[in-house]
C-alpha cells in the first residue's frame, strides 16, 4: 500500500459502478454501449486512487443477481470482461497494481476464469494499489460461504462452535486481509447497497451521487473525498470520546 497517506484519505474505497444502462438508454443506444463507456470510467477511478495514495479499491462489476439479466446483456458484459482482462492487466501490473477477483468464479466460462487466475498470479507481488474486482459477487453469498467454512472447521474438529466470534467470521469473508472500506461510493442515483459487501460495510461512510458511472471524472471523486474528510466517524462512541483520540476508542471497542 502507499506510504502513510493523510487520515482524510480512505485506506480502502469501495464503489458500486451503477448507471451504465441508463447512460446508453438516454442516448438511444443499446445498454452494452453504456457498459463499454463504463469500462473507461474504471480507468479514471484507478488513476485517481493511484494519484491520491488510496491503498485499496474494490469495484462492484457484476453482482450474483446480475446473471438474471437478459442473455444478450450478460453476453455483452462477458465479452467486455474478457477484453478488459486481455487489454488492461499488463498496464496495471506495470503500475504496481495487485489485481484480485472476489465472488463465485465458477460461474464464468473457462477463458475468463483462466485470465482472472493469470492476472492474480502476475500481479500478486504488487503493493501500490490493491484492486479487488467483485464479479458474480454478493454479500449474502459471502456470509453463507463463511458460515459453511466455519461449519466445516467445526465438523473436522479444528474449531469449537463456542469459539466462533466476529474475528473468526471476519477471517473467512472476502477481503479479510484488507481494512474494511472507509468510504463507499455509489453512482447512478440509487441509495442502496444492492447486496455488495454486507459484512465489510458495517461502519463504512456512504456517499451517493446522481452522476451515471460512465460520466465519472476525478472532480467527482474528489468531491466524495472532501465530504469524507469532513465526517466524524464515531463507531458507536460519543463525539467527546473520539476527540480524545484513537487510544480511548480502541479500549472502548475492545470490551
Ligand atoms: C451497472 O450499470 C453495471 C452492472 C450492473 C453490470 P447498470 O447496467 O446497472 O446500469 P443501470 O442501473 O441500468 O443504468
Ligand atoms: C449493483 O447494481 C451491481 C453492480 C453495479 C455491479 P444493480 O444495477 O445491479 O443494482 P440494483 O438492481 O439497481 O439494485
Ligand atoms: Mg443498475
Amino acid at each position: 500500500m502507499a506510504a502513510a497517506p493523510p487520515a482524510s484519505i480512505p485506506r480502502h474505497l469501495a464503489v458500486i459502478m451503477d448507471g451504465n444502462g441508463r447512460w446508453a438508454e438516454r442516448r438511444k443506444r443499446p445498454r452494452a454501449i453504456g457498459h463499454r463507456a463504463g469500462a473507461r470510467a474504471v480507468n479514471v477511478c484507478i488513476d485517481f486512487c493511484l494519484d491520491k495514495g488510496i491503498g485499496a479499491l474494490t469495484l462492484f462489476a457484476f453482482s450474483s443477481e446480475n446473471w438474471g439479466r437478459p442473455e444478450e446483456e450478460v453476453g455483452a458484459l462477458m465479452k467486455l470482461f474478457l477484453n478488459a482482462l486481455e487489454r488492461e492487466v499488463d498496464e496495471l501490473h506495470r503500475r504496481g497494481v495487485r489485481v484480485r477477483f472476489i465472488g463465485n468464479r465458477e460461474r464464468f466460462a473457462a477463458p475468463i476464469r483462466e485470465r482472472m487466475d493469470n492476472a492474480e498470479a502476475l500481479t500478486a507481488g504488487n503493493t501500490r494499489l490493491h484492486l479487488s474486482i467483485a464479479a458474480s459477487s454478493g454479500g449474502r453469498q459471502d456470509i453463507a460461504r463463511a458460515a459453511r467454512a466455519l461449519a466445516a472447521d467445526v465438523a473436522a474438529g479444528r474449531l469449537r462452535a463456542d469459539d466462533i466470534d466476529e474475528a473468526a467470521v471476519a477471517a473467512k469473508m472476502a477481503l479479510a486481509d484488507l481494512p474494511a472500506p472507509d468510504l463507499f461510493i455509489r453512482t447512478g442515483g440509487d441509495h442502496r447497497i444492492s447486496n455488495f459487501l454486507l459484512w465489510q460495510l458495517a461502519y463504512t461512510e456512504l456517499w451517493f451521487t446522481e452522476t451515471l458511472w460512465p460520466d465519472l471524472d476525478a472532480a467527482l471523486l474528489q468531491e466524495a473525498l472532501d465530504d469524507f474528510a469532513g465526517r466524524e466517524r464515531r463507531f458507536g462512541l460519543t463525539g467527546a470520546q473520539i476527540a480524545k483520540g484513537p487510544q480511548q476508542s480502541t479500549e472502548s471497542t475492545a470490551a
